[in-house]
């Protein structure tokens, strides 16, 4: 059985974006394989974040974990900060890890761009990223397309790692899915949907209700021409309405191009809105649920306990290499 291990941030609302790319196929992993999944809230920390709303991120982002499915008997389950060697590995990584190829992050380039000051957090970032991986001598991560250069650079710090003290750490392999690795915004089809933008039309967020949902999607911006077919380069637009449609219908890309022949865009759109909003109710309805017990609590104190055993016995193997007493 293979270790897998991903993580997701709750910052801000989760979008169809982060659901579609990595989270739909966290509970189709634990049927077959030995699954650890983090809410990786330090990470949230990077940029600044209210308290109050930081706590209720945390929480629903354990909820919609539990409502798609991720099952904490088969699955660990946890919270990063919950396990206090993510932080310490960090550390020692971050001694292993060189600026040159921390600073070539696009992810960091891109939210460090226009800011005054950038908090160190959010450049040392990616070497977090890594201790989550290596913790857990991890040998899949299930990530959307903008998260492998992160992975190449967790490969690149523990063969490094490995090459100087032994061999200490597994080396890690992304795992990105051929359809839905990166669904794109809304507003603008050749940017990534991302929670982050300041947007709400861009995104569809989880949580959105019905109405919303199909607002948005009414008045997502597609190409010009009126031919529905599964072009990203010329129609990026249509592509990504086409993505999102089969991946919430269970249909292939071309039984929809077949569908939709001689048909409008209207039509392409109201289709999508009604297999997003059937695939995002039964979700949201559980979260709703889920959040009211104290289920998610007891779910989070086992998986904490549980990461641990795993997390503490790397910890000290790297400690005890690197010539720590
Ligand atoms: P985060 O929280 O931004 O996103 C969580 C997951 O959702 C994927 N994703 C998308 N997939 C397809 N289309 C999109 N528009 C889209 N937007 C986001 C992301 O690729 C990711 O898989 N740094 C990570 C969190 C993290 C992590 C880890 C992941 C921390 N430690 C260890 C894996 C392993 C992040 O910010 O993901």
């Amino acid at each position: 059985m293979a270790r897998v291990f991903s993580g997701i941030q709750p910052s801000g609302v989760l979008t169809i974006g982060n659901y579609l790319g990595a989270l739909r196929h966290f509970a189709i992993k634990q049927e077959t394989e030995e699954t650890v999944y983090c809410i990786v809230d330090l990470h949230a920390l990077t940029l600044p974040k209210d308290p109050d709303a930081l706590r209720l991120q945390i929480r629903t982002l354990a909820a919609t974990y539990l409502a798609v499915g991720i099952d904490p008997l088969k699955s660990i389950l946890f919270v990063q900060s919950h396990v206090p060697e993510h932080a310490e590995l960090a550390w020692l990584l971050q001694c292993m890890s060189y600026m040159g190829e921390v600073s070539r992050m696009t992810q960091f380039k891109e939210k460090a761009e226009g800011k005054e000051s950038v908090p160190v957090g959010l450049f040392t970032y990616p070497v977090l990223q890594a201790a989550d991986i290596l913790l857990y001598d991890t040998n899949i991560v299930p990530v959307g397309e903008d998260q492998k250069q992160h992975i190449e650079l967790c490969r690149d710090i523990a063969m490094r790692f490995n090459q100087r003290f032994g061999n200490v750490f597994v080396i890690p392999e992304h795992q990105i899915p051929k359809l839905g690795a990166k669904i794109m915004s809304l507003e603008d089809p050749n940017k990534k949907m991302s929670k982050s933008n300041p947007n709400p039309a861009s995104y569809i967020s989880l949580m959105d209700e019905p109405s919303v949902v199909k607002k948005k999607i009414i008045r997502a911006v597609t190409d010009t021409g009126c031919e529905i077919k599964d072009d990203p380069e010329h129609k990026p637009g249509v592509a990504n309405l086409l993505t999102i449609n089969a991946l919430c219908s269970n249909r292939t890309i071309a039984e929809l191009e077949a569908l939709f022949a001689g048909k409008g865009y209207g039509d392409l759109k109201k289709d999508t809105a009604e297999v997003v909003v059937a695939t995002l109710s039964p979700i949201q309805d559980r979260v709703k649920d889920i959040l009211e017990t104290t289920e998610l609590e007891e779910a989070l104190t086992v998986g904490a306990e549980r990461a641990r055993v795993i997390a503490s016995q790397t910890l000290t193997r790297v400690k005890k290499v690197m010539g720590l007493l």
